[in-house]
């Protein structure tokens, strides 16, 4: 059994020490925001937070959060993850959505350490973080809307 934070709340898990987090998460612990996309760490579409850090889930075996903190989406209730939801609203990012989890905690993440960020330093941040319907300028454009820029 494995033990670690998640969203706040103290969780055990019963699964084999080297399975993917995403799947502990999805599969046992029922939290379907994070997505599966690649499984090799390509995608992005899985990222949660590590004690804060932005990480691809997909990767993470599960023995390595053991007494660590993992926020998902669900669970995303920082300074920088609330402008960044609302600012996702007000410039309708999403289309299919898939991906669209990953997007923002991958920027919430970003905005933590850079809350003042550059056009320049959100595309390198958010560089790897593929979206297939191509939403990437509304993405930038949240992105420095919840940093409180006036927009790409
Ligand atoms: S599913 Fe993890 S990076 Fe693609
Ligand atoms: S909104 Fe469809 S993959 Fe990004």
């Amino acid at each position: 059994m494995i033990e670690f934070e998640l969203n706040g709340e103290s969780v055990t898990s019963a699964s084999e020490a080297d399975t993917p987090l995403l799947w502990v998460v999805r599969d046992e612990l029922k939290l379907k925001g994070t997505k599966y996309g690649c499984g090799i760490a390509m995608c992005g579409a899985c990222t949660v937070h590590i004690d804060g850090v932005a990480t691809r889930s997909c990767i993470t075996p599960l023995s390595s959060v053991a007494g660590h903190a993992v926020t998902t989406i669900e669970g995303l209730a920082s300074d920088a993850g609330k402008a960044l939801q609302k600012a996702w609203v007000d410039e309708q990012v999403p289309q299919c959505g898939y991906c669209q989890s990953g997007q923002i905690m991958q920027a919430a993440g970003f905005l933590e350490n850079n809350p003042s960020p550059t056009d320049e330093q959100i595309t390198a941040a958010m560089n790897g973080i593929l979206c297939r319907c191509m939403a990437y300028t509304r993405i930038h454009k949240a992105i420095k809307t919840a940093a409180g820029g006036e927009g790409a």
